[in-house]
C-alpha cells in the first residue's frame, strides 16, 4: 500500500467557518472524509494531521517519515515564513506537494512568497478543496512513475 500524509497547518481546523468567502464552506472533517474516499478509489492510504503549532507539525513529519512515501501539505501561514518547516520537508526527502485553497499569488503581497515551494515537487493553489484532490491525483501518478 502507498502511504501518504495529508497535513493541514494553522487555522485549518476552522475550515468551513473561517472566512468562507475565501476558503469555502466545507469543514476539515468533511474534506478529510472525501479525501479518504478518493484515496480508497486510488488504492492509497492516507494519514491526516492538523495542528496550529509549527513544532507539532515538524514532529509529525519526523514521526511518520518511515511510514510515509509522500506528503501533501497545506502549511497555512507557515508557508510564508517557516524555514523550520521547509527544513523538515527537505530532511525527510519525500515527494511533497504544497496546496492552498486560495490563490496565494492573487492576495496580499506577503502571501505571494512561499518558503516551502522549492522543497516540493509542485504547488497547487486557488482551486478550493479541489486543490487537495488534484494534488492527490498528481502525487499518485508521480509515485507510479517513480520506482
Ligand atoms: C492558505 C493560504 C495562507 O496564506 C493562509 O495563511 C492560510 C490558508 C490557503 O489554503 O489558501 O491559512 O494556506
Amino acid at each position: 500500500m502507498t502511504n501518504i500524509l495529508i497535513i493541514h497547518g494553522p487555522n485549518l481546523n476552522l475550515l468551513g467557518e473561517r472566512e468562507p468567502e475565501v476558503y469555502g464552506s466545507t469543514t476539515l472533517f468533511q474534506l478529510n472524509q472525501m479525501l479518504g474516499q478518493n484515496a480508497r478509489d486510488l488504492g492509497v492510504e492516507l494519514k491526516f494531521f492538523q495542528n496550529n503549532s509549527e513544532g507539532k507539525i515538524i514532529d509529525f513529519i519526523h514521526k511518520y517519515r518511515i511510514w510515509a512515501r509522500a506528503m501533501i501539505i497545506n502549511p497555512g501561514a507557515l508557508t510564508h515564513y517557516s524555514y523550520a518547516l521547509r527544513d523538515a520537508i527537505a530532511s525527510v526527502a519525500k515527494p511533497t506537494i504544497e496546496v492552498h485553497l486560495s490563490d496565494i499569488h492573487k492576495r496580499e503581497p506577503f502571501r505571494k512568497v512561499s518558503v516551502i515551494k522549492d522543497v516540493c515537487i509542485d504547488q497547487i493553489v486557488g482551486l478550493g478543496i479541489q486543490s487537495y484532490f488534484k494534488a492527490l491525483e498528481k502525487l499518485v501518478t508521480h509515485l507510479r512513475e517513480t520506482p
